[in-house]
């Protein structure tokens, strides 16, 4: 079948390659994709990712059997309620269970009225209850906007002074708009993060491998937080215990509640995760495959990626096996020198042949096509993803593809996988 996939990222671009992959794609479609991503696949341009009669239109004419939907955007937009509507087959959730991303209120509700582990909150409209709140709990405490600010609309407050400049931020200066008119005050959840993406047919819910993102832009784990600087799998702190945990206390109860709700929920369920003490919670909830999560997650899928997306789209995970290599991977992220601040675009790249020649995957974020050769167009330019039979070894592949690319100031973190190392040496 023809298979349209939606995005232009690094995850895009790992998703392409395992579409491609797969015996029942006859041909890719990409809106609008990247270079790296039209190297497999017909990049369609003029269209915009969020105007689902445009792309059920095209999905017509180009006789797609399945729409991928990649960023949240389209989703929280009702693009998969268009498609689904028309008549074409999407993998991903309806406008309304991608809810459970666009507002962390309605997530945090989901969450109390099905007991899903999580941290304590309070929600208001108001600054000055907001700040008589925070007295009152005092700091750390993490104050949160509403609705969708490009990932930059979480504080975590170290101190009460903070997070009163959050609430002001937000809710008197309309910082993020629309977003931030409502901020939820959270309780501060110590402990290690990670990320567990789930397939889901609004019925079953199957985890993927556990993975672990690094959001500081340096070494050490410091610095400004970024879209994702490099990621693992499998997350040695989501031990089978803790993921028997998740399974029974996260991603089952959240899929028979959203189905309870009347909002059943298909496509890929992220559950972002602090793994605490007293076992794990849920920080958030993403309505789609992670970024920079899923060039390391997909790799290690040995079933058929469009096999099991078809399964999610038609009710059938349950008599679907999905199977998982014991290999791990892990994704090292070449940025701009500048990101997450300001850089310069348009430098050119080399040895991309180089890092695929001994085995790397390379997934282009933020390139583009200039006088026919290969530039930087982003902050994050594009991850290198080793894989191998362990952490370790899948490190050194990664490294070993980073030191085959180069383009002007490219900066990269060189302690990627560090708490899986640790782990794993103690
Ligand atoms: P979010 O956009 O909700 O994923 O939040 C961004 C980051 O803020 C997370 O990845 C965590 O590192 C941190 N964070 C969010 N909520 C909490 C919390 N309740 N306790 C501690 N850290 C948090
Ligand atoms: N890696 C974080 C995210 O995809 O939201």
């Amino acid at each position: 079948m023809n298979i349209l996939l939606i995005g232009s990222g690094g995850r895009e671009h790992a998703l392409a390659l395992k579409l491609t992959a797969s015996p029942l794609c006859d041909k890719l479609f990409a809106l609008p994709g990247n270079p790296g991503i039209g190297e497999i696949a017909e990049n369609i341009e003029g269209i915009s990712i969020t105007d689902g009669e445009a792309i059920l239109k095209l999905a017509k004419e180009k006789e797609i059997g399945l729409v991928v939907v990649g960023p949240e955007l389209p989703l929280t937009e009702g693009v998969a309620d268009v498609l689904t509507a028309g008549g074409v087959k999407v993998f991903g959730p309806s406008k309304a269970a991608a809810e459970l991303e666009g507002s962390k209120v309605f997530a945090k509700k989901i969450m109390s009225r099905y007991n899903i582990p999580t941290a304590h909150c309070e929600v208001f409209n108001d600054a000055a209850r907001a700040r008589v709140y925070v007295r009152q709990m005092g700091a750390p405490i993490v104050v949160k906007a509403d609705g969708l600010a490009a990932g930059k609309g979480v504080v975590v407050a170290q101190t009460v002074d903070e997070a009163l400049d959050a609430i002001t931020s937000m809710l008197e200066d309309k910082t993020f708009g629309e977003a931030g008119a409502r901020v939820v005050m959270e309780e501060f959840l110590e402990g290690e993060e990670a990320s567990v993406l789930a397939f889901t047919d609004g019925e079953t819910i199957k985890a993927m491998i556990p993975s672990q993102d690094h959001k500081c832009i340096y070494d050490g784990d410091k610095g400004p937080n970024t879209g994702g600087m490099g990621t693992y799998a499998p997350a040695p702190v989501v031990t089978p215990e803790v993921m028997e945990r998740v399974q029974k206390e996260v991603l089952d109860p959240m899929i028979a509640g959203m189905k309870k709700e009347g909002k059943p929920y298909k496509g890929c369920l992220y559950a972002g995760l602090m793994i605490t003490k007293n076992g794990p919670k849920v920080i958030e909830f993403n309505c789609r495959f992670g970024d920079p999560e899923t060039q390391v997650v997909l790799p290690l899928l040995d079933s058929d990626l469009v096999e099991v997306m078809l399964a999610c789209v038609d009710g059938k995970l349950a008599e679907t096996e999905v199977k998982w290599s014991s290999d791990a991977a892990v994704c090292v992220v070449m940025a701009a020198k500048g990101y997450p601040g300001s850089y310069d675009k348009g430098d050119a790249i080399t040895g991309l042949d180089e890092a695929k020649a001994i085995g790397c995957n390379v997934c282009e974020a933020g390139t583009a096509m200039k006088d026919g050769v290969k530039v930087t167009n982003g902050g994050r330019v594009l991850g290198v993803v080793g894989r191998a039979a362990d952490i370790k070894s899948a490190t050194a592949k990664a490294y070993e593809g980073v030191g085959k690319i180069s383009f002007k100031d490219a900066y990269y973190r060189h302690d990627i996988a560090h708490r899986a190392l640790e782990r794993l040496e103690k």
